[in-house]
């Protein structure tokens, strides 16, 4: 392919370059009002603001360039107006590279059972005095314009992909469009944030096309792949995103397309070669915290006793901080004594093996290797071939 013909974009606050195809994976670069990001990319998720045991500044040493906070979780604490009074979440948290929200809805519904979807919003129950609450697409976008983020997020109806009513499917999928329409009109700095549509639609393949079809019409500077990562099978997962990636009838090639809530490494590297280009997830994070590193030959639970007396790193392949000054029997100690520097050891790996990961599927997508590359790495991790 001829440079020329790579696809590209241009919105307000969003410029993305294609800068290589190699099947359905792009590799690309994605210029934000505060940084030029890469993709495919995995994004760190620091629901209060902050990720967990890491610095800004570990997260700059780490290659991270876009990161997560949440709507939900900010402005209950410490609350939009003050933290746009400190310079927005930027200031805030001092990060100078990207900064992405979520819309908050998602969060209330998976963390609070009381929370009930209506056409006006998603209404639940305080957690703090338990009297009721409303998040309407226009407050969470009046939020997220406080906060200050590069890349807000659409207020969706995301139903669970295990929900047995397809009728209620069918109302998620044209509610996320009417309240796509309600949050355009809510956004009120457009040329300094972009908003992303998220589609959705269950399993079902006509519901998802139907929301493509929508949202594309909106045309936004890019799109999200949500309701996924919700205990659905692998098939179903793959099968989904495969239809929203699709080069004639999916999302469109000059523009980002993001599937929420993906961590599993496995799993970025199947959406990446299917065309998605961003990620976010809690898992590897959140699994360091459980005393699991993330290895190319799949997970090290380090508490387990086989790793008392082992003077490997966690992993000969990555050159992280960790990887560089300790064993896995120095991890193992600290982890089952439960000494604090364990959790943000084995978190600083995670992330530097997950950035690591995006860093060498691009490498390999603009070098044209990308189906040996995704071939070792399945090798590698699955040696038996199963
Ligand atoms: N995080 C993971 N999945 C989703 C989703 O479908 N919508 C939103 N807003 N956030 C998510
Ligand atoms: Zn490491």
């Amino acid at each position: 392919t001829s440079a020329s013909a790579l696809p590209s974009s241009d919105s307000p606050a969003l410029k993305f370059k294609v800068v290589a195809t190699q099947g359905r994976a792009r590799s690309s670069r994605m210029t934000l009002p505060h940084y030029t990001a890469a993709t495919p990319m995995f994004m760190p998720v620091g629901t209060q603001g902050s990720v967990k045991g890491l610095t800004t500044a570990q997260l700059t040493e780490l290659d991270c360039h876009v990161i997560l906070g949440n709507t939900y979780h900010l402005e209950n604490r410490p609350g939009s107006e003050l933290v746009a009074e400190m310079g927005g979440l930027h200031g805030f948290i001092n990060w100078q590279r990207g900064m992405l929200t979520d819309s908050g809805g998602f969060q209330m519904v998976s963390l609070l059972h009381l929370a009930e979807i209506t056409e006006r919003g998603v209404t639940f129950q305080s957690p703090i005095d338990g009297s009721a609450m409303l998040l309407t697409p226009e407050q969470s976008i009046a939020i997220q314009n406080r906060l200050g983020a590069d890349i807000i997020m659409a207020l969706d109806d995301v139903v669970p992909t295990t929900t047995n009513d397809p009728a209620r499917f069918e109302e998620a999928t044209h509610r996320t469009t009417r309240w796509i329409d309600r949050c355009i009109s809510a956004h009120s700095r457009p040329t300094e944030q972009n908003l992303f549509a998220i589609v959705q639609g269950g399993l079902d393949t006509r519901l998802r096309q139907i929301s493509i079809q929508q949202l594309m019409e909106r045309d936004l500077p890019g799109y999200a792949i949500g309701g996924l990562a919700g205990g659905e099978s692998k098939d179903d997962f793959w099968r989904v995103v495969a239809q929203c990636t699709h080069p004639q009838t999916g999302l469109p090639a000059g523009k980002p397309r993001y599937v929420m809530g993906i961590g599993y490494p496995l799993d970025i590297v199947v959406c990446s070669a299917l065309g998605a280009d961003m990620f976010d997830s809690v898992y590897p994070t959140r699994t360091a915290r459980f005393g699991v590193a993330l290895v190319p030959e799949g997970v090290l639970k380090l508490k387990n006793a086989a790793h008392a007396k082992d003077f490997r790193p966690l992993d000969a392949t990555c050159d992280c901080m960790v990887c560089k000054n300790y064993t896995r029997a120095y991890l193992h100690n600290v982890v089952t004594r439960g000494i604090a520097s364990a959790a943000i050891l084995v978190t600083y790996h995670n992330i530097a093996y997950t950035q690591a990961l995006t860093r060498r599927m691009r490498a390999a997508i603009e070098e044209h290797r990308f189906p040996d590359w995704v071939r070792d790495y399945l090798r590698t991790m699955f040696p038996a071939g199963d």
